[in-house]
């Protein structure tokens, strides 16, 4: 252990990283910022031809930082998993979707161990960062690195340490989010908090690998339960004629005891609206019910419907149908900022009426195309001209780069989701 401890200490350790993602390749690319040489492993070739290439295609990692660590030889990215056999310490950061039937898939968490079990050697420190349930570290990994032979503790290290990156975040990242860590054994811990503590600004060790896959899904379920909670006062404030937006700010003003959490069209990315049903599925298992998560997601995956109800009742009241109308969603990314488009309720928003008989078009400056199997064409340049178009404008994701009170003045009626047109007041404004 201690010879591991020196060897990071003295940054001579060779760190590696499984997954170059939304969350491995910043954490990669601050190993290397910080002096270690780094590799990453990823099973798709074009994300290694591109960081080889010194090109970035994660929002917070700038092309030149990505080629200085590049240029200089601290990192290289590979799809050749056997390099793994001259790693010390590896970081896996692969996804965790949900399967079909809503439960946890945990595959690609099992290739990426297989990965590391046939290339495993004595000393090495392997830390889970994945979102999963409670359990998977040491039920899961622990039983298959084992097998090989080695003891944990011993001759090898194993820990889960959440991964908290906030992507398009301008004041948290990486380096200064602190870091939670829990290793199967305390030696575990040690080693692994002296490998982040080389980069990170705080480093918190906790008691078990248990305790700290469940931090990361109290954070993400307590978000989606509050959102659901606001979203089920939106509906209530909807119904009684009441802004819930002017609502949230009154309450805001309390200076203790609330924290204010906003409506919107429903959830996205890969971690709010999946995350708290690994915790569930795990809870249903130790025979306990997770009524609030059930109930949040419910709230939240009907926002969507409540959207199209929304865009229904203002072309109605123009004596308009969704059929034949011709509609632009603002904004398909899932939240403002980045390019992210994975579960966004803009897809959602786009089928169901595109189903209804619409002629959908869409616009985000930040996002190049749909995903395949969505419909809608893409409307490149906002203006005035071309907006006047439209029958309706639904607002799902207001990216500031957006010039959102253009829209209320070429003419169709608008549907804000978010609050974008705060302060503004139309006839031809409908707010969520
Ligand atoms: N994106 C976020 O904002 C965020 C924040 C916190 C936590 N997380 C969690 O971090 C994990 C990774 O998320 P992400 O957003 O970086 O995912 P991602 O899809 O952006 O990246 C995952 C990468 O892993 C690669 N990969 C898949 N299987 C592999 C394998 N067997 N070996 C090597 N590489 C493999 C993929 O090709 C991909 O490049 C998930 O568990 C997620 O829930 C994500």
């Amino acid at each position: 252990m201690q010879k591991l401890i020196q060897k990071l200490e003295n940054k001579e350790a060779r760190l590696g990283v499984l997954g170059l993602g939304y969350v491995g390749l910043p954490l990669a690319v601050n190993f290397a910022q910080a002096g270690f040489h780094v590799t990453g492993f990823d099973l798709d070739q074009r994300k290694v031809d591109q960081i080889t290439a010194g090109e970035s295609y994660i929002i917070d990692i700038s092309e030149e930082e990505l080629r200085e660590v590049v240029e200089a030889g601290l990192l290289t990215a590979t799809t050749d998993f056997s390099q793994l056999k001259n790693i010390d310490c590896v970081n896996i950061c692969v996804p965790t979707p949900l399967g079909k039937t809503r439960d946890p898939d945990i595959s690609y968490i099992k290739s990426a161990v297989d990965s590391i079990a046939n290339n495993m050697h004595a000393g090495m420190l392997i830390v889970l960062e994945s979102t999963t349930y409670p359990g998977t570290t040491d039920e899961v990994i622990l039983p298959e690195l084992e097998a090989k032979g080695f003891e944990v503790g011993k001759d090898f290290f194993l820990a889960f340490s959440p991964e908290r990156v906030d992507p398009g975040n301008p004041t948290y990242n990486t380096k200064n989010i602190p870091k939670v860590v829990g290793g199967v054994t305390s030696n575990c811990t040690e080693v692994a908090c002296s490998l982040y503590s080389q980069m990170m600004d705080t480093v918190v060790p906790v008691s078990s690998v248990r305790v700290a896959e469940t931090v990361k899904l109290l954070e993400n379920t307590f978000r989606s339960v509050n959102i659901g909670l606001v979203n089920e006062i939106a509906l209530m404030c909807s119904a009684m004629d009441i802004d819930v937006w002017e609502v949230i700010d009154g309450a805001a003003t309390k200076p203790f005891g609330f924290m204010p959490f906003y409506p919107g069209p429903g959830l996205g990315g890969h971690c709010i609206p999946i995350d708290p049903f690994y915790l569930s599925w795990k809870a249903k298992q130790a025979g306990s019910e997770a009524r609030f998560i059930e109930l949040a997601g419910q709230v939240n995956a009907s926002m969507p419907k409540h959207v199209v109800q929304l865009v229904v009742g203002a072309l109605n009241d123009r004596r308009k149908a969704v059929n034949g109308s011709k509609i632009l969603v603002v904004g398909v990314a899932y939240k403002p900022g980045i390019d992210d488009m994975r579960e966004s309720p803009a897809l959602d928003i786009i089928e169901l009426l595109a189903e209804g008989g619409a002629e959908m078009n869409w616009h985000d400056p930040h996002v190049p195309a749909l995903p395949p199997a969505y419909q809608g064409k893409k409307l490149e340049q906002l203006t005035v001209e071309q907006v006047a178009q439209y029958d309706a404008v639904v607002i799902v994701t207001p990216h500031s780069d957006v010039d959102h009170a253009m829209l209320l003045t070429a003419g169709p009626v608008v549907i804000d989701t978010r609050n974008a047109l705060k302060g503004h007041k139309s006839d031809n404004l409908v707010k969520l």
